[in-house]
């Protein structure tokens, strides 16, 4: 069992909680991510690492409600225990293995849109560590749904907050202050945007129309996190990837959003994994234990 250390709720919806897991905490590097199972019978929920402590041996994640499974989540308190959490999982983001010399040359700008923001922190907070100041633009729709500002603020070299209806920080979507830091003189090499694929879609859009590479981190539907069931199945270049083993991170102009978008809907009834059965053939594992 992994004991829950400190639970605190962010907004109406999102929830972070510091969980004992000295395995992950001792392994996990940004960019990775968990599964966690609340019982036996609970759900897996796929959670990006929001933060680690190697001394503690504690992992922080960060999650929203979206259904029955979070909800029973949500309702955990410190002291209580999770059933199963797997990790550290995927790929950790690819700076980490770079040339700290060659990454400092690098002007970096995170892009974090809503939820995302927690995914975002550790990879900013391991670059602050090692030298490396990175711009960063928070979104959120309203000042309420704003999380980890004061973290952001604390390892981000500029932080740049925007909330769509204007009642906090810059007025609009992520995408316009990526415009108009640009058009302010601004000039990056790299852009690492996770949120909702939506937002990372219209990211890459434009981010296109920039010139400025671009990585995303995909969260799809994920069932065994191992590369079995298909479940977390996209496309990238033309070329059929699994989030869980390839990614989660992947070239951002190279992903079909829309694709994995739809996928994400059909893939959510019975019928609906049938039908991706029938159309993506050998590659397709089944899903959700129906291996046999
Ligand atoms: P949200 O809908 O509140 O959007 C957050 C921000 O994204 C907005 O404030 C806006 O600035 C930007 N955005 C949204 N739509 C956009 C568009 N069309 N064009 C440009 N920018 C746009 O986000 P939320 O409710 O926190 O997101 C929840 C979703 O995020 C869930 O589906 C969840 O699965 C996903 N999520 C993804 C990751 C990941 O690793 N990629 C991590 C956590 C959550
Ligand atoms: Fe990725 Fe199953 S969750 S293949």
């Amino acid at each position: 069992m992994y004991k829950i250390i400190n639970a605190k709720q962010l907004t109406d919806t999102i929830f972070e909680m510091e969980v004992e897991a000295a395995r992950v905490a001792k392994a996990c590097q940004p960019g990775q991510f968990v599964i966690v199972r609340t019982d036996e019978e609970g759900e897996r929920i796929p959670l990006t690492i929001c933060d680690y402590d190697r001394e503690k041996g504690t992992i922080t994640i960060v999650f929203q409600i979206v259904g029955a499974a979070t909800q029973m989540m949500a309702g955990l308190k410190a002291g209580d225990a999770f059933q199963d959490f797997v990790g550290p999982l995927g790929c950790p983001s690819e700076f980490v293995s770079e040339d700290l010399e060659n990454l400092k040359k690098k002007k970096m700008l995170f892009v974090a849109g809503g939820v995302g923001t927690a995914p975002v922190y550790p990879q900013v907070k391991w670059l602050h560590e090692h030298g490396i100041e990175a711009d960063v633009i928070v979104g959120a729709k309203t000042k309420d749904l704003l999380i980890l500002e004061k973290e952001m603020e604390a390892v981000a070299g500029n932080l740049y907050v925007t909330t769509d209806d204007g009642s906090y920080g810059r007025s609009g979507m992520v995408t316009q202050t990526i415009q108009d830091l640009v058009n302010e003189g601004k000039h990056y090499d790299v852009c690492v945007a996770i949120g909702p694929m939506i937002m990372m879609k219209f990211v890459c859009k434009l981010t296109k129309e920039l010139n400025l590479p671009t990585i995303v981190s995909l969260n799809p539907i994920m069932v065994d996190g191992t590369g079995m069931c298909g479940a977390c199945r996209v496309s990238v270049g033309g070329k059929v990837k699994f989030a869980c083993v390839d990614g989660p991170e992947f070239d951002g102009h190279e992903v079909d959003f829309d694709e994995a978008m739809q996928r994400q809907q059909i893939y959510k009834t019975a019928e609906g994994r049938a039908f991706l059965k029938a159309k993506e053939g050998a590659s397709h594992h089944g899903g959700c234990g129906n291996c046999n």
